[in-house]
């Protein structure tokens, strides 16, 4: 039995809560969705169930392809048991294919194949809208050690090639992603989320979104993207219980 005590923090897609076992917490993923440094807000029916079923089915492939993280096992619908970790406030950006503020800052066109896998890190303060930093800002600020940036930069490159392979299988390209880790007991972990809402997924035939791009630029049929991602890579079939509003 996991007895939840408070919440911790809650972000755009989720909240976490303690536990009563001061290694472990509750992560709880919501259908509420923003964008646009919280200008555009709404709510993607199903999307916290679909995005804890996809983690749980991506946190455990990884684990067993070698990649340590935090997830520890799906508790319902819409919750799961995690490591409680410190979060290295550094988000690494990993893109294969043009798109979103890499397309805005460089001009380059979306959907520009890139000739190597590109990672960025930015600083973690959604108040700044997450700023690129390179090496030099990550260590002279104490964000992250040198062995800490070389390890998730590591990894990063792992879940990459791990996550095309198993998109490719299902037709689905893995344009970009973010990835958090955090420390726990001296190990770094790979941590938060990997879904629709952390990811950018184009379908290989249309090369339409299959992601959060859909409810940013409006492109209509979100929670269908979603539970067409999560039927693709587990065959679940999600069924909407609720009233659509
Ligand atoms: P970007 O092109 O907007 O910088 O996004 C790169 C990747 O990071 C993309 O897959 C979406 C993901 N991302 C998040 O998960 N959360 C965010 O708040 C932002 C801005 C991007």
């Amino acid at each position: 039995m996991t007895s939840i005590t408070e919440t911790i923090t809650e972000g755009k897609g989720k909240r976490l809560y303690a536990t009563e076992n001061p290694d472990e917490a509750v992560v709880y993923y919501k259908d509420e969705a923003i964008a646009f440094h919280g200008l555009k807000r709404g709510r993607i029916i199903g999307k916290g169930e679909i995005n804890n079923r996809i983690c749980e089915y991506l946190f455990t492939l990884l684990k067993q392809q070698g990649v340590p993280n935090h997830f520890l096992r799906r508790l319902d619908e819409r919750s799961s048991l995690v490591k409680r970790v410190d979060i290295i406030p550094v988000v690494v950006k990993v893109r294969n294919i043009v798109a979103g503020s890499l397309a805005r800052r460089t001009g380059y066109a979306a959907g520009t194949h890139l000739r190597n896998t590109v990672i960025e890190y930015c600083l973690k303060d959604s108040e700044l809208d997450d700023p690129l930093v390179n090496l030099t800002h990550i260590t002279a600020m104490g964000l992250a050690t040198a062995d800490e940036i070389g390890l998730m930069e590591q990894v990063a490159v792992r879940v990459n090639g791990i996550l095309t392979e198993v998109l490719r299988e299902i037709s689905i390209e893995l344009i970009d992603f973010k990835l958090e880790f955090g420390r726990f007991h001296g190990e770094v972990l790979l941590s938060d989320e990997i879904s629709p809402d952390t990811c950018r997924f184009w379908d290989a035939s249309t090369h339409e979104p299959l992601d959060i791009d859909r409810f940013r630029l409006d492109l209509g049929d979100v929670a269908d993207a979603y539970q067409d991602v999560l039927h693709r890579l587990t065959g679940y079939v999600y069924k909407n219980t609720e009233e659509e509003t």
